[in-house]
């Protein structure tokens, strides 16, 4: 029987090893931003150590081993996410940059007054708010596919909202509230159908589902670093050329330009027309380390324990009988969103930090979602591999004590 590595994995992790109000830290808000090994940590550090400097535009020896270093992360996540060309990976700050520059460039190039953009009501406000503000500005409408009740997208609904006027369909890949893997490729290749462009959200499920281009056939897919282990200030959009060739730049500046005279300028080729400005150097090392240390633990492996903990406290808070659970759909990453008895989110979630365990509270940035539950919030407990079920036990005990104090 294969043995998950599970102390191992935690020595990696020195942040986990702290007491917090008296108690081991219990770290469970993995899907606001997830933990850093060692590793990346230690590339971070070795990045200013040895190699610090701009890239791409010296002639000198620190200058050409950074870039190197730096355009072979490009060829890294390439192949991380099975993409065809590594000029269709943009280094963006995170998930939100990334779906800006598209709603932007794209925008500019391909909505005009009376197009519609079909997104989820699932949707974090990244994949929301840059719809809508565009939306307005070029005249047209932003259009919600509904959910059922356990979470899952109402399928019947998204065929019949998609029409001649749909000009692009943005949804997540996996919920941050509800934990909802969300049937993309279906979504992907019905779009398809009528020759509509897919940007997927990943930034919830490129950690634990990996994520693989020629499979999924999107032609827009972002996500963070921060919520894959890596730095904060990095990550990715993924698009399909025939679209980045063809859109306008996010953002003008240096790098991302071939010519610039007093009155014109020409732009750069792939990738860097979309990379204005000094890139985030150290946060590409730190993306590296990270990717690394996916690959050697392996994307099956970390599901499979995932779910063995998902699973492990999806039972022990349905046996407690008057917990309600926001988001039971049948495919899911490992999160729960809870509410515990009549006890507000917040309350609960000061007290759950008071026994040294970090859960978060609120609408987790997807208000239209929680207003759709007619509910005031959720507790959501977010688990990653270096989780265990005692923790969960941990969790389960500190909600008892919730109870007894709000009984
Ligand atoms: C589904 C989803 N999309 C987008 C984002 C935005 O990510 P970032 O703040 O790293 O840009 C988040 C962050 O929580 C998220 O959960």
């Amino acid at each position: 029987m294969e043995i998950f590595p599970i102390q191992k994995i935690r020595e990696d992790f020195p942040i986990l090893h702290q007491m917090v109000n008296n108690h081991p830290l219990v770290y469970f808000d993995n899907a606001a931003s997830t933990q850093k090994p060692i590793q990346v940590i230690k590339a971070i550090s070795g990045y200013y150590e040895t190699d610090n400097c701009n890239i791409h535009r010296g002639v000198h020896f620190l200058s050409h081993r950074a870039t190197e270093s730096f355009e072979g992360t490009r060829k890294m996540v390439q192949r991380f996410i099975n993409a065809a060309s590594s000029n269709e990976i943009i280094f963006t700050k995170g998930a939100t940059e990334s779906i800006n520059l598209v709603a932007s460039s794209f925008g500019k190039k391909y909505i005009s007054s009376g197009d519609e953009v079909l997104i989820s009501i699932m949707e974090h406000h990244s994949n929301i708010v840059p719809w809508q503000q565009m939306c307005i500005e070029q005249n047209a409408k932003v259009k919600f596919i509904p959910i059922h009740e356990n979470g899952e997208l109402d399928m019947d609904a998204f065929r019949k909202l998609v029409n001649e006027k749909t000009k692009l369909i943005a949804v997540t890949h996996a919920s941050n509230v509800l934990g909802t893997v969300n049937p993309v490729k279906e979504i992907i290749s019905y779009a398809h159908s009528f020759n509509i462009p897919v940007l997927i959200d990943g930034a919830q499920s490129i950690s634990h589902l990996g994520s693989d281009m020629h499979d999924l056939d999107c032609d827009f897919y972002c996500f963070s670093g921060h919520k894959m282990y890596a730095p904060m200030g990095i990550g990715i959009l993924y698009g399909k050329e025939k679209y980045l060739e063809a859109i306008p730049p996010y953002q003008m500046g240096g790098e991302m330009i071939k010519t610039v005279h007093k009155d014109t300028t020409t732009f750069n080729d792939l990738p860097f027309k979309f990379e204005a400005g000094t890139p985030n150097v150290e946060g590409v090392y730190g993306l590296h380390a990270a990717i690394l240390y996916l690959q050697d633990l392996g994307m099956d492996t970390i599901r499979k324990y995932e779910t063995k903990l998902l699973d492990y406290a999806t039972n022990k808070l349905t046996a407690m009988g008057d917990i309600r659970i926001i988001g039971t759909a049948k495919e899911k990453t490992s999160l729960i969103s809870f509410l515990p008895g009549n006890v507000h989110p917040y309350d609960a979630g000061v007290i759950i930090d008071k026994m040294g365990i970090a859960v978060r509270t609120g609408h987790h940035c997807a208000m239209p979602l929680i207003e759709w539950y007619k509910i005031p919030a959720t507790v959501r407990a977010s688990f990653a591999f270096y989780n265990t079920m005692e923790e969960i036990d941990l969790l389960i005990e500190a909600i008892i004590k919730v109870k007894n104090i709000f009984g």
